[in-house]
């Protein structure tokens, strides 16, 4: 599966959300997730990102985020349509441990 990540709070361009076949993304205040059980590892959301957000599962030390990923998926509601990156998701973009800084 293929997992969204650090950079995508506060950023959360939703680019993903428009290409994944199988819409299996999931939304949040200030980020979105995958639904780790829904996705079928196409990997077309992942050069979409404009924030290198999403990643396979596969890499090393991605656990909490798989974790987390499947945490949300199951609480929050789908969404398939792009909207409105927060105005400042440029300036956040980059910013190191937004997990602990900014997600509550
Ligand atoms: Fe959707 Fe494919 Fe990305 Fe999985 S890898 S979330 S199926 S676009
Ligand atoms: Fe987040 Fe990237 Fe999608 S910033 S909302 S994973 S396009």
């Amino acid at each position: 599966t293929y997992v969204v990540t650090d950079n995508c709070i506060r950023c959360k361009y939703m680019d993903c959300v428009e290409v994944c076949p199988v819409d299996c993304f999931y939304e949040g205040e200030n980020m979105l997730v995958i639904n780790p059980s829904e996705c079928i590892d196409c990997g077309v959301c992942e050069p979409e990102c404009p924030a290198e957000a999403i990643l396979p599962d596969t890499e090393n030390g991605l656990e909490k985020w798989l974790e987390l990923n499947t945490k949300y998926s199951a609480e929050w509601p789908n969404i398939t349509v792009k909207g409105d990156a927060p105005a400042d998701a440029d300036a956040m973009s980059g910013i190191e441990n937004k997990l602990e800084k900014f997600f509550s």
